[in-house]
């Protein structure tokens, strides 16, 4: 396949390998710039997507590049249409899933303790906080738009999907994944809606969850009603399997699962919090301390609590907390 013609600020770009295709775009390597990439779109942006692309570049900072591949450049034909954008490269980082279970773990990450996993949940905290504080909102938190480094950093991927307001201006994220969508958004169309960092803080909390307990998901277990309860409509009704009221959720856990308190007394309570009936108005932990506006304490506490065992690897479950 012939790479298309792509004119940045500094004249015809040579496009070289192709990494990925997503289902709105293509991403390239680029032939003489190893640190950024090129997404090309497979149908022209619309004026919307355009506004919203040249709005982002102009947001970019040292911080937000560092975290994510956040659109750098906006990208052209030679008629002068938008058709992407560049961003920096993660290829050096994996897909988060492939930390969640005990194999792939051991094939992508070996030597990956519980210090690695605390500190790659600690990073995806801080990620989502920095893109709060700029006033945007990730929207669609799945497990494809984060990568991990081989010490334990992150990127989030798949930015110009993010919401972002300028100038008293929405633009808007319409799609989502059901296992990370809060309840109050579950079974609604996207279409429309504003998304806010409480919804966003109901996926890192499912994030997290499924990080430090192998990949379990906080709403999927054994019901002991008579329907079906598959996690979409768990989550709808609150039924957090590893809740303290299992009279109201009818909620166990599936075999061979560890107990949530491998990760902690308070982080146990932090992922109750986020999946309880009053998160839905605006109080789910965040990667941020309220009130020092420092990297939750909680999460750094959890990492001391540790100390003795943080240096097994997490496959050597069962594993107790001290
Ligand atoms: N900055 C990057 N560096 C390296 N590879 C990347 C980068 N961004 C994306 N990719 C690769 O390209 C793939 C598609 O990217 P992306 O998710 O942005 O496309 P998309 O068309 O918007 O997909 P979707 O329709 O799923 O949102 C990713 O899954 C990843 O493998
Ligand atoms: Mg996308």
């Amino acid at each position: 396949m012939t790479a298309p013609l792509v004119i940045s600020s500094t004249g015809r770009l040579q496009l070289g390998q192709l990494i990925a295709k997503g289902g709105e775009g293509a991403v390239y390597e680029l032939a003489n710039n190893a640190s950024s990439v090129a997404k090309i779109y497979h149908t022209p942006p619309s004026d919307e997507r355009r506004i919203k692309l040249e709005a982002m570049v102009s947001m970019a900072t040292p911080r937000l590049l560092s975290i994510t591949a956040w659109p750098s450049e906006v990208l052209k034909r030679p008629d002068g249409s938008i058709c992407g954008f560049l961003m920096p490269s993660v290829k050096g980082h994996k897909d988060i899933h492939t930390l969640y279970g005990p194999r792939s773990r051991r094939q992508e990450f070996p030597d990956a303790d519980w210090r690695f996993l605390i500190r790659a949940a600690l990073n995806i905290a801080k990620a989502f906080a920095a893109i709060h504080e700029m006033g945007c909102v990730i929207g669609d938190v799945n497990h494809g738009g984060i990568r991990v480094s081989k010490d334990a950093t992150v990127k989030l991927i798949d930015c110009d999907s993010f919401q972002i307001l300028v100038n008293h201006r929405y633009f808007l994220c319409e799609v989502g994944v059901e296992n990370f969508t809060p309840p109050e958004l579950q079974g609604k169309p996207f279409k429309g809606v504003i998304r806010t960092p409480n919804h966003d803080n109901f996926g890192l909390a499912v994030m997290i969850f499924n990080l430090l307990m192998m990949g379990r998901h906080p709403f999927a277990g054994r019901y002991s009603g008579k329907e079906d309860m598959p996690v979409e409509k768990a989550i709808s009704q609150f039924r957090y399997v590893y809740g303290g009221n299992k009279a109201l959720t009818q909620m166990s856990p599936p075999p061979l699962t560890p107990p949530v308190l491998v990760a902690s007394h308070e982080v146990a309570n932090l992922w109750e919090r986020s999946f309880s009936k009053n998160s839905t108005t605006g109080v789910r932990p965040s990667g941020l301390d309220s009130d020092t506006n420092q990297p939750r304490k909680k999460y750094r506490n959890l990492w001391q609590e540790h100390k003795p065992s943080l240096r097994q690897k997490p496959f050597q479950l069962p594993l107790v907390p001290d």
